[in-house]
């Protein structure tokens, strides 16, 4: 089997080990207990949050078929934002909760537990005052701006239930999330700002709500001012939220909830249908976020954490927000982006805020990477103590160059795998317990169990290539998809009875290490954000020349994955480069840039079998430029068309 890579391998430093929560021999005894007694552990870890009134029972959880149950703590009370603030304000009220690094480098703001906490009661009134209470839903659709974080905690104080929608979503891509979770509140601003650019927010939730279908209504919007842009205000239903908040005092008692009360829904694409939304419940995902948070970045009071997600994102949720407050940490949130003002922006923040521990995607790493090494070299980075990676997997090349450029040689790198369903991390290293290897995520983290199985759901045992299951829950795990509980099951535990199935493949060494190979689904990575297939092709279909379309994930160099499609037009349709570029800019307009295709081939016709069914994996190989591995085409029903797909490839950029 190959070692991707080189063999080369990093065993943590004899000052890692010291310093850190634990060393080699520690988190193995640690993991060992875990599976061992998984109700003993996490009674044990449930004392990490505060409790209205106490749980009695850990774990009640249940893979299986057409019954599927997760519930941990569950007769317990408690309250995130509780846990994320106020129980921390005794001790530490005057330490800096949020550093804010504003897109513009003369903008950076530091928020102290207790300012959150104001802010954060401020808000929540200014939702009470509309009706805003528990179990409600709340759409929140925000640059990266502290007050994202404060309407997010707002909405966990109040018992609501937020749902966060990335500000690079199209209106109709947030509409379909509103009336998905029937939000009767959105969350905007004017307008945000990243690279200098402005981005419409307030303008695309106006153009969302006209697209509502009769009967689903949003009652209020509240909109921060980010920029002071002009925006058309519906003086029924629209409130600037400097005004509100002068109404209303700082402090909003915390609701008292169930442990497994919902605490927000995320949407993400799977491999068919609209998107989910990803249900996750209060106390196990705190309990789970702040575990891994402190022992895989390894966090200790005084440390400056940098995670550059969006809270748009499931990262930004866990590793931005509730996984570090809950430790009582200091959480830097960055509104920019790795290229603005220059390409040295992200070490300048390092250097300005003293980061001790970065955490970003490897689509960065290798766009810097392209810069050079002279925009890293120009900065110190002497603070810098732990890197992180996460959403795709990390290419070996653009690893070494992390540890020895960004890290010069001295950083250990934890490549954590995980989910916006697994809620938190699931595999990843240790930085004082394991040797890193690039390129793999290395071991499971405390109370995890996976494995993996082949097609028939065969168990593979040591060095092996398969799926990634994973056997027993853990308390992160997403709880259902929201108003489809049929749906979680049938997405999540039917392909292998019993067992949660990730939708990744993956291959195990013989030292028992896990790398990541990518989706087996028809879900692609691009540039770390999950993108459905079938939600681009359905995009394309509704542009009026579409006929059919399919669409396939291709390497990329710079993405990890690029958008490759197949279009077939109307009769009559002539294939031109405008064309072209109008679908390019439709797919865009109808999901968001992220889904921007790459490449779009004309296809008089796609392949397929004699009952109609389109060949993706025919489609597949020809975008990754294999035309030798096309395999078996003899079910095809015009096998001609293959030579006529491959002829028209289009190149890559
Ligand atoms: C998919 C999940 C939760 C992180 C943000 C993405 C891929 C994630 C890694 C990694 C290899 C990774 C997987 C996974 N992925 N982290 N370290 N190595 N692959 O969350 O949007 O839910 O996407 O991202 O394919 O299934 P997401």
């Amino acid at each position: 089997m190959t070692d991707l890579s080189h063999g080369k391998t990093y065993p943590p430093s004899p000052e890692w080990q010291a310093r850190a929560w634990v060393n080699p021999q520690t988190s193995q005894e640690m993991y060992d207990a875990s599976v061992a007694d998984p109700e003993l552990f996490w009674d044990e870890h449930g004392q990490r949050i505060d409790w209205f009134k106490p749980y009695t029972r850990v774990k009640n959880t249940s893979f299986a078929p057409g019954a599927v149950s997760i519930r941990w703590y569950e007769d317990g009370v408690t309250n995130a934002a509780y846990n994320c603030i106020d129980r921390h304000l005794e001790t530490r009220g005057d330490q800096v909760a949020i550093i804010w690094e504003g897109d513009d480098p003369s903008e950076s703001k530091h928020i102290t537990y207790q300012e959150l906490h104001d802010e954060v009661c401020r808000f929540a009134n200014v939702l009470r005052n509309r009706n805003v209470s528990k179990g409600d839903r709340v759409t929140i659709y925000m640059p990266m701006i502290p007050e994202a974080a404060y309407a997010m905690l707002a909405c966990a104080r109040l018992g609501a239930v937020h749902s966060v929608v990335f500000g690079g979503f199209s209106p109709d891509s947030l509409a379909g999330r509103i009336e998905d979770c029937g939000s009767r509140v959105v969350i905007t601003a004017d307008e945000g700002l990243r690279g200098g650019r402005k981005v419409a927010l307030k303008a695309n939730v106006d153009a969302a709500i006209d697209r509502l279908p009769p009967g689903v209504d949003v009652d209020h919007v509240i909109v921060v001012r980010r920029t002071g842009a002009n925006v058309a205000m519906d003086p029924l239903r629209d409130v600037w939220y400097d005004a509100a908040r002068e109404m209303v005092t700082a402090e909003c008692p915390c609701a008292h909830v169930d442990a497994e009360h919902p605490l927000f829904i995320l949407y993400t694409s799977g491999s068919t249908g609209k998107p989910k939304g990803v249900l996750h419940t209060t106390a196990g995902y705190l309990v789970y976020t702040s575990i891994t948070h402190k022992y895989v970045f390894d966090y200790h009071d005084g440390d400056i954490y940098w995670c550059t997600a969006d809270v748009g994102w499931v990262t930004g949720h866990s590793y931005i927000l509730y996984g570090p407050l809950t430790n009582g940490a200091t959480t830097l949130m960055f509104e920019g982006v790795p290229n603005y003002p220059d390409m040295s922006r992200f070490w300048q923040v390092i250097d300005k805020h003293k980061v001790n521990t970065f955490y970003t995607a490897p689509t960065a790493l290798r766009s810097l990477m392209q810069a050079g090494d002279a925009p890293v070299k120009a900065t110190s980075r002497a603070s810098l103590r732990l890197l992180g990676s996460v959403g795709e997997p990390i290419n070996p090349e653009a690893w070494e160059w992390y540890h020895r450029v960004v890290g010069d040689n001295r950083c250990p790198i934890v490549d954590t795998w995980w989910q916006t369903e697994t809620g938190g991390v699931l595999i990843s290293p240790l930085p004082g317990a394991t040797t890193l290897k690039p390129g793999s995520a290395t071991l499971p983290l405390f109370g995890v169990r996976p494995e993996l199985v082949d097609a028939d759901g065969k168990v593979l045992e040591g060095a092996a290539e398969g799926n990634l299951v994973i056997a027993d829950s853990w308390p992160g795990q997403m709880r259902t998809v929201y108003g489809d509980h049929q749906r979680f099951m049938d997405t999540y535990f039917a392909t292998y009875p019993g067992k949660y199935f990730s939708g990744d493949g993956c291959r195990r060494d013989a030292d028992g290490y896990y790398w990541i190979t990518g989706r087996v689904d028809d879900v692609i990575n691009v540039s770390g954000h999950r993108m459905g297939t079938a939600e681009v092709e359905s995009a394309l279909v509704a542009h009026a020349s579409v006929s059919e379309a399919a669409v396939v994930g291709y390497p990329h160099d710079i993405k990890g994955q690029g958008i490759y499609a197949y279009v077939t037009l109307m009769s009559g349709v002539e294939p031109t480069e405008t064309l072209r570029k109008e679908l390019v800019g439709w797919v865009r307009q109808e999901i968001g840039p992220i889904a921007t295709p790459d490449l779009i081939q004309f296809a008089p016709n796609l392949p397929k079998t004699r009952s109609g069914k389109i060949m993706r994996r025919i489609l597949r190989k020809i975008a990754e430029d294999d035309f030798g591995a096309l395999g078996d085409t003899s079910t095809l029903s015009d096998p001609a068309v293959v030579d006529e797909l491959v002829n028209n490839r289009q190149n890559k950029r």
